[in-house]
């Protein structure tokens, strides 16, 4: 109800009255009332005056499902939203939402995360309020065996849904880490929750560095606001995310991964060049030369010999 409210007051050109957003929403004036007061309780800014109404002066700036909600084109990606001002990873608020059956395209988000994760064991940073950080259910019916093509479509969705809304020209490095020239600006975890043959849901779960400064990022990494020198509004960005990615999501679901595939190629950054890979016991080098059907990564070795990877650290050499 709170999301109906504030997108009347949105549409608004000056005072709503209690009285027509009582009839509109077909709740009573109290509840308005009620619904008002929570609102601002949430950091919205919305003056009272009496005989006239209610109008909107500013909305927060935090990932609310009030303003993630407000004019989101998708239709299964967001329809539910769990927010938390603090959680500890909203990988595991997503997990367990999982085993209770939740919905496809459950989102959890924060605004902080206590302990947020990355692959390969790593600390994802999570400063509050600076950027996006939240966790998607998703129940794809495809073989376990090609999971990983989830995270290049997450790769994807991102990476083109930065370029469109803020123009950087984010690039990927194979599988999933979006880049601008050498530093990282966004990383995709994901995890699975499956018996032998069937999966039963995947959490999707994506940081973005939006309005970070210089002094909280690690030096290989960068955010929106270091590249384009201005603050970014992250609900306009997490709501273009969910719209590119819920759009990869059913063309995958029709024709399948080539299409993806080939706008991971166009996206690349990581094809046609030198690299290392490291994984626990060994280290490979060679040319990136393609992706393979799975999503793995194509590398010709120095004694032309081709070999995929499906997993692993890559390093861009040259
Ligand atoms: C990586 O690049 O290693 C992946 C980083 C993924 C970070 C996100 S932030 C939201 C979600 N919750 C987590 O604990 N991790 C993911």
């Amino acid at each position: 109800m709170n999301e109906k409210i504030i997108s009347f007051l949105k549409k608004a050109d000056g005072y709503f009255s209690g009285e027509q957003i009582s009839k509109a929403l077909r709740i009573s004036r109290t509840a308005v009332w009620k619904h008002i007061k929570q609102l601002k309780q949430e950091g919205y800014n919305i003056e009272a005056v009496s005989r006239r109404g209610y109008r909107l002066i500013s909305a927060p700036d935090k990932l609310l499902p009030s303003e993630i909600k407000n004019g989101l084109q998708a239709k299964i990606f967001g329809q539910k939203i769990v927010y938390f001002d603090t959680v500890g990873s909203t990988m595991d608020e997503a997990s367990v939402l999982g085993f209770q059956n939740e919905m496809e395209g459950t989102l959890v988000c924060a605004e902080s995360q206590t302990k947020g994760r990355g692959r390969l064991g790593r600390t994802w940073i999570s400063s509050k309020g600076k950027g996006i950080y939240f966790s998607l259910i998703l129940r794809p019916v495809i073989p376990v065996a090609e999971a990983a093509k989830l995270t290049l479509l997450f790769a994807i969705s991102v990476c083109q849904a930065i370029r469109k809304s803020t123009g950087i020209n984010a690039m990927i490095k194979w599988p999933n880490d979006i880049m601008v020239g050498k530093k990282k600006i966004s990383g995709i975890l994901t995890e699975l929750n499956a018996e032998m043959d069937r999966i039963n849901f995947v959490i999707v779960g994506l940081g973005v560095n939006v309005n970070e400064t210089k002094s909280v990022l690690l030096k290989s990494a960068t955010s929106i606001y270091q590249e384009i020198g201005k603050k970014f509004s992250r609900a306009v960005l997490l709501k273009e995310i969910l719209e590119k990615s819920e759009e990869n999501y059913l063309l995958f679901q029709k024709k399948g991964f080539s299409p993806i595939a080939s706008q991971w190629r166009s996206l690349s950054d990581t094809l046609g060049r030198r690299v290392k890979v490291d994984e626990t016991k060994k280290t490979t080098e060679g040319e990136a030369v393609d992706i393979d059907t799975d999503g793995g990564l194509l590398i010709r070795k120095d004694d032309g010999v081709v070999i995929k990877k499906i997993s692993g650290d890559v390093i861009h050499l040259r």
